[in-house]
Order: C-alpha cells, then structure tokens, then sequence
C-alpha cells in the first residue's frame, strides 16, 4: 500500500467512493468532498495498491486563538471492498505524522456516529477518546460524538 498526498485528479474516484460509503446515513458526500478540497485549510491523502485507489482521508486545520491549531478529520473513506485490511489504520496513521511535524498542534478531533462502530473502532485504536458526548447532529440527523487526539509531548 501506498500513501501520497490527495491530488485534484483523485476526485474522480473519490468522490464516488465517498458517496458510496456514507449512503447510509445521508447523501451528497461526494459533492462535500470536492466542496472541502476546494478549501485551502483542508488536505487529504490517498492510499492505493498498484495504482488501484483504496481510500482516503481529509485534514482541516482551523485557527484558533493564541496562534493554537485546531485540526479535524473531516472525513475518512475507505472501499467497502478492501474494508478491515488496515486501510483506515494507515491512513489516520498518516494523519498524526503529519500533524506531529506542525507547531502549535493542540488537538485532532473529529465528529463521529457513535453507532458507527467501524469509525469508533478505528480512532479508539488510534489513540482518540470522547471530549463530548453529546455534540450535535450530523446533516442526516444523526448523533455526533465528538473524539479528539492530542499530542503526549505537548502541554498547548
Ligand atoms: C471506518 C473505516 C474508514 C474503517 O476503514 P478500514 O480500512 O476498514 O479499517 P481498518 O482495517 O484500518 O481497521 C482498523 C481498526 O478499526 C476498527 N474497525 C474497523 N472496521 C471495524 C468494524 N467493522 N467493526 C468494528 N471495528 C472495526 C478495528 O479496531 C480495526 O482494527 P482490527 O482490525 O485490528 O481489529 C471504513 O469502515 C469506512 O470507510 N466506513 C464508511 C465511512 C465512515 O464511516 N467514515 C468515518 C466517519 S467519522
């Protein structure tokens, strides 16, 4: 599996691939994508096998202030084809990597459905915990829980 940074070019099979795995619960994810990619404060990465795409992550990075960054995971796809083989796992993976290399890194949070039980999985593992409970809903009218991950060697 290979990692690399999101391209424009990614959007063709990325925002299918995000459609298809949030029809669950609501649609329109594959516009939000493109939507979010058109932000500068937003990147993502994709993970492939031989050039085949097998998912991807988006990373917002909102200001916050005292010169304190704030990240989120906006969104994270992974297809349903290739699910449970680590591909999440590698892809937040990357995300920390990258956020450890930023100054003034405070947290990662992200909002999650607490019955989504892959998405819960998947942070726990990675080292997030519950800030918040009750944290709004999601466009679908789900609940959303928000989880956070902070860096051990910071105090900020
Ligand atoms: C959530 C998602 C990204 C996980 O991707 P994945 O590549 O299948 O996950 P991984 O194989 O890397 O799994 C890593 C860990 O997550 C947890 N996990 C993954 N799938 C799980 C499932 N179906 N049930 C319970 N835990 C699960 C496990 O702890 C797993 O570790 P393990 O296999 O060693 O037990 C994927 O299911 C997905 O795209 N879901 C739809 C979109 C979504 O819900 N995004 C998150 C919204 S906040």
């Amino acid at each position: 599996m290979i990692l690399r940074p999101f391209e424009f070019e990614d959007l063709r099979w990325a925002a299918p691939l995000a459609e298809r795995c949030f029809s669950p619960w609501d649609q329109g994810y594959g516009q939000q994508t493109a939507d979010w990619l058109a932000q500068d404060n937003i990147r993502g990465w994709v993970a492939t096998a031989a050039e085949t795409p097998l998912g991807f992550v988006l990373l917002g990075a909102w200001g916050v202030p005292e010169g304190v960054q704030v990240w989120e995971i906006v969104l994270i796809a992974v297809d349903p084809t290739t699910a449970r083989k680590g591909v999440g796992r590698s892809l937040i993976a990357q995300v920390l990597r990258a956020v450890r290399t930023e100054p003034f890194v405070r947290e990662v949070r992200l909002d999650v459905d607490p019955t989504n039980a892959a998405a819960v999985g998947l942070f726990q593992q990675a080292g997030f915990t519950v800030q918040q409970e009750n944290a709004g809903t999601f466009s679908g009218g789900q609940p959303a829980v928000r989880m956070a991950w902070r860096p051990k060697h910071r105090s900020n």
